[in-house]
């Protein structure tokens, strides 16, 4: 498209101010410019601006909301043979080659403040490993065990892309073969004003976010990631955040669960801390499973309890999934993917008409994103299987308080302690509190199980920072 082409593309959508410093641009910057708005479909923007910006959608309630009926963590009555099938067929499928990990890592860790890429973030309680390394040596010890080497594909944005492929680089992938990992870029969303016009964050670029972890479906299929998966021959994603240290990025229960129910995505839930934990909530919302965000659950269904006292709406989303390649087909084929937008409002520095840029201290614009759990209701057969959160979720998400570095090492020792325990080792306790710093890598081993065969002290001291590696 030439420049008028553009100009009379944008001016058609009431967006001719994104080239209002146009003609005083030198020509590279006339070029980037340029670039950025060829990438946008205008008229998804037009669409967008009417329906999510200038008005406030509301959230479609569901007229009935049920909790989720959850494949417990060990099998139930009945279930026994269910669950020794499902574990032999993960790691069948593992051996064979058929699944790849799927991190997403494209988000900007805006609430922990930590500037670089938040996978980069040292984690753990002796060694400080980063979440990078911590996923790494999880997949390499799995890739040990099956005898095949695990694909990892990581998704990044423009925010972060270059820094994470160089700290890959700088720490030689971790060990990993660098042909098994393959990065790619999420999209990007403009952001709104909020009476609907786009944002400029310089003269010659607009105001860019990363487009949500939903959009990673989208990046999979424009990157050339999923044509990859299926010339390797995988079948299923294991899919899960960067900032959640204690995840079994694989779980080859989970992973034959997910494969012999014939679910196209299945995902992982906990029992919530309390009725208004600040997690996804799975439901069935007039018969569909689905995810209700913690803030669009009414508050009258989120504290409604149990007659035993549990919450009836218990269902923790922690972000973990398995997907279905041929799902994530069938979702964008067209190359369209029919994912609702979540609207949130936030500051956003923008140039003013006059070109100066400012500095909002309350939210200024709109920004839009998809979120990949909005695809359960789009799946057949969908699952959900509950896990412990002491066993996988403690993730590394604010500066201080909970869900913080300091809570996140604290986990980790617990569930190492834990670990030791059962497979008989002493481990000191003053009150509540283990009274040691455990770290257990991945390498050493990868669960209880696994640890019970190593060989180990037969206590740990009070005090002590054990490093099992
Ligand atoms: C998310 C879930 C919430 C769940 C919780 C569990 C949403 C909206 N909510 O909350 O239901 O209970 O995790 O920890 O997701 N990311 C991208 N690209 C993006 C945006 C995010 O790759 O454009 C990645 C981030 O890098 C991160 C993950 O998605 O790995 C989560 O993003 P974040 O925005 O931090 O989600 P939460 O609000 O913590």
């Amino acid at each position: 498209m030439n420049a008028t082409e553009l100009k009379n593309s944008f001016a058609s959508i009431g967006q001719q101010s994104v080239f209002r410093f146009w003609d005083h641009l030198n020509d590279t910057s006339k070029h980037k410019l340029a670039a950025q708005l060829e990438a946008i479909d205008t008229s998804l923007i037009a669409q967008l601006a009417e329906e999510y910006v200038r008005t406030k959608p509301k959230f479609p309630h569901p007229g009935d909301i049920q909790p989720v009926k959850a494949y417990p963590r060990t099998a139930g009555p009945g279930q026994e043979s269910l669950y020794r099938q499902a574990a032999e067929r993960g790691q069948q499928l593992l051996k064979d080659g058929k699944v790849a990990a799927f991190l997403v890592a494209g988000g900007q860790g805006t609430r922990l403040g930590y500037e670089g890429p938040k996978g980069e973030y040292p984690v753990t309680p002796i060694k400080h490993k980063p979440l990078f390394l911590v996923f790494a040596e999880q997949l390499l010890a799995h890739s040990r065990d099956c005898g095949r080497a695990i694909p990892w594909y990581i998704m990044t944005s423009d925010v972060n892309d270059a820094p994470t492929r160089a700290f890959f680089a700088k720490h030689n992938h971790f060990g990993y073969d660098p042909k098994l990992i393959r990065f790619f870029q999420q999209g990007m969303m403009p952001a709104f004003s909020t009476d609907g016009h786009l944002l400029l964050a310089h003269k010659d670029s607009l105001a860019l976010s990363p487009d949500g972890h939903g959009g990673s479906l989208r990046a999979l299929l424009k990157s050339g990631a999923l044509a990859d998966m299926k010339s390797r021959g995988i079948e299923h994603l294991s899919y899960f955040q960067v900032d959640n240290p204690l995840v079994q990025c694989i779980d080859p229960l989970f992973l034959g669960l997910h494969d012999t129910t014939g679910s196209e995505m299945s995902s992982k839930t906990i029992p919530k801390a309390h009725a208004k934990e600040r997690v996804g909530n799975f439901c069935v919302g007039d018969g569909v499973l689905q995810v209700i965000e913690y803030s669009d659950l009414p508050d009258a269904l989120a504290v409604q309890k149990n007659p035993d006292g549990s919450l009836r709406f218990d269902a923790g989303s922690i972000a973990i999934h398995a997907l279905r390649v041929s799902f994530i087909e069938r979702l964008t084929a067209g190359g369209k993917l029919q994912l609702p937008w979540h609207r949130a409002e936030k500051k956003v520095n923008f140039v003013d008409a006059s070109g100066h840029v400012v500095k909002p201290d309350k939210p200024n614009a709109v920004k839009l994103e998809q979120f990949v759990f909005d695809a359960i209701p789009l799946a057949h057969n969908a699952i959900v299987y509950t896990t412990d959160r002491g066993e996988e979720f403690s993730p590394v998400k604010n500066a201080e308080g909970h869900d913080s570095p300091e809570t996140s090492r604290r986990d980790q020792t617990i569930r190492a302690a834990k670990w030791l325990a059962a497979a008989g080792v002493a481990v000191p306790k003053q009150g509540e509190e283990i009274d040691a710093v455990i770290e257990i890598s991945p390498l050493f081993a990868v669960s209880a199980e696994q640890l019970k065969t190593r060989k180990l002290p037969k206590a740990v001291a009070k005090g002590e920072q054990l490093y099992l590696g």
